[in-house]
């Protein structure tokens, strides 16, 4: 038989039960640690979230986890190349119980095994046009040739930056406009534009 709880216990515990703990951080670097904090009700997500850059010998991570709304969460990985070694690679992965998005969270690998595919590539950091296209070799699962500009803000760094390259997005849905991947990154896309590559053999089937 049910017993009644007392009307103050029984509200404090659907109070606890709707609201999500998060491990909420962000740091440069490849792991970040903080403490678990209690979600607004609108924030129904955890997300963690790794962005790794590399522009020759300077690299640059950044690893973020926080609380979000769902309509902003999405598990994605998304990997971008403009040249040789210079790289962007984000995955972001977002989940729904207490305290999941703790633990690390992984680069993605790009193979440099060539596919046969090339884009037009250029990279210009600090500015919003690229110009003087380089035809650049395409690798891995990167199929797609992107061309993009616009301003990564993650906590107190801003990168603004234009580039095009071969890309990989599991999601397929960079639009322009303000995203927030997580409480202390925002991506800014001011232009975007995805085009099927070319064979490098001149032979023009498309992926
Ligand atoms: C590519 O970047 C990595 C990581 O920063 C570095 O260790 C390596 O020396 C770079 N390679 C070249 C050819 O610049
Ligand atoms: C991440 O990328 C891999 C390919 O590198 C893909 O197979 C996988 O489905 C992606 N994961 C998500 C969650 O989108
Ligand atoms: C993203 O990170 C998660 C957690 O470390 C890992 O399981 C997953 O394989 C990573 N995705 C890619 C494409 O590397
Ligand atoms: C960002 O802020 C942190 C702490 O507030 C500080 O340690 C770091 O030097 C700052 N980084 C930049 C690039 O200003």
């Amino acid at each position: 038989m049910w017993a009644p709880l007392p009307l103050c216990l029984l509200s404090a515990l659907l109070a606890t039960g709707s609201a999500l703990l998060c491990e909420v951080c962000d740091s440069e670097g490849e792991s970040c640690s903080g403490p678990l904090q209690l979600c607004a009700p609108s924030e129904g997500t955890c997300v963690k979230l790794i962005a790794a850059f590399n522009v020759g010998t300077n690299s640059f991570t950044y690893t973020a986890k926080s609380c979000l709304e769902p309509a902003n969460c999405k598990t994605e990985n998304f990997t971008l190349t403009y040249g040789k070694n210079i790289t962007r690679r984000v995955n972001r992965t977002c989940c729904d119980t207490d305290g999941c998005n703790s633990g690390s969270i992984r680069v993605p690998a790009v193979s440099l095994v060539p596919n046969g595919w090339q884009c037009p590539s250029c990279y210009v950091l600090g500015a919003y046009l690229c110009k003087n296209m380089k035809p650049l070799l395409c690798t891995g699962a990167e199929n797609q040739c992107i061309d993009i500009a616009g301003t990564l803000i993650m906590g107190n760094i801003t990168l603004p930056k234009a580039s095009a390259g071969c890309s990989f997005h599991s999601s397929n849905v960079l639009r322009p406009g303000v995203k927030k991947y997580a409480q202390f990154v925002v991506n800014v896309v001011t232009r975007v534009k995805v085009n099927p590559p070319t064979r490098t053999g001149g032979d023009n089937k498309k992926p």
